[in-house]
């Protein structure tokens, strides 16, 4: 089976834009990019339009690269007191001489769509329920509960341990009851460790995962983004041993594409985040109609 994540964002979407129709108060998506990182603009642009497109308003504010820390925090804090502004993105990496951390620390955690500052991430990871889930990890259990994967009980390896998808896929993972190896750039012996996994999440950016290596009826979930020799996308599972895409399909249970799978979910569980109301109605809806 072949997770779709394209088509189930779009249908998240088409619901997001018949909820946005019905609120008084349109939500407000407000992101800052700074300095001039061809792939977060496009991230950005990308986020902007899909905004735009299901009824939310969207502003990018763009810096220059050599904005000062405290310009930017002044930024935020506008945004934080701006009743307009539902939900306030910084669109990372930032550049080197900014503090990050810092730059976090000072969004409000009520308008955290992205779930980084600390308020949302210690509840998160003390199970308790922050104002927002984290898009990516959020996006990828959206859609193994679509496709109907079980994930209590799992074996879930995850490869990577970033802060926007690793650690907290983690806790998510955690909370619904999976049994969770996290591997990373110190690992040993990953490919002993991925033949366990009955789910493998991979956020390396680089093809580190032997898809021939893993377990029969494993599924692969592939969150890298990167470009091959040729400069197309490509994600973190290697199949190239594999003859053609029916002996893949007979082999893993299911995998995701890229493009085409986790990177359109995040964008839709963005949206949902942005929409600031329980979404559970939506997606319970798609999940009763299903994929056309
Ligand atoms: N850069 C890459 N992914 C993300 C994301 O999910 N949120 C933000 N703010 N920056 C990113």
């Amino acid at each position: 089976m072949i997770l779709d994540g394209k088509a189930l964002s779009k249908k998240i979407l088409d619901e997001i834009k018949v909820e946005v129709t019905k609120l008084d108060k349109k939500p407000h998506l407000a992101v800052i990019l700074v300095g001039n990182d061809p792939a977060s603009r496009i991230y950005v642009n990308n986020k902007k339009k899909t905004a735009l497109n299901i009824g939310i308003n969207s502003t990018v504010i763009e810096l220059p690269e050599d904005t000062k820390e405290e310009v930017l925090i002044e930024h935020i804090k506008k945004l934080n007191n701006d009743d307009t502004v539902t939900g306030i993105l910084v669109q990372m990496p930032l550049p080197k001489h900014i503090n990050k951390d810092n730059v976090v620390c000072a969004i409000d955690p009520k308008k955290d769509v992205d779930c980084f500052t600390p308020e949302n991430v210690g509840k998160l990871s003390l199970g308790m329920k922050p104002y927002f889930y984290p898009v990516t990890p959020q996006g990828i259990l959206i859609m193994l509960d679509y496709y109907k994967i079980p994930i209590e009980g799992q074996h879930v390896v995850v490869i990577g341990r970033s802060n926007i998808v690793g650690k907290p896929m983690v806790q998510m993972l955690l909370q619904r009851n999976a049994t969770v190896t996290v591997c990373h750039s110190h690992t040993k012996n990953l490919d002993d460790i991925i033949k366990t996994a009955d789910i493998i999440i991979s956020a390396v950016g680089k093809k580190v995962v032997r898809c021939k290596m893993v377990k029969y009826k494993s599924v692969l979930v592939d969150v890298g983004i990167s470009r091959d020799t040729n400069g197309k996308l490509t994600g973190d599972l290697n199949f190239s041993d594999f003859k053609d895409i029916n002996e893949i399909l007979d082999f893993v249970e299911a995998f995701s594409p890229v493009p085409g799978g986790v990177g359109p979910m995040t964008i839709a569980s963005l949206m949902l985040n942005t929409l600031l109301i329980e979404h559970t109605g939506i997606l319970s809806r798609i999940a009763k109609s299903g994929l056309e």
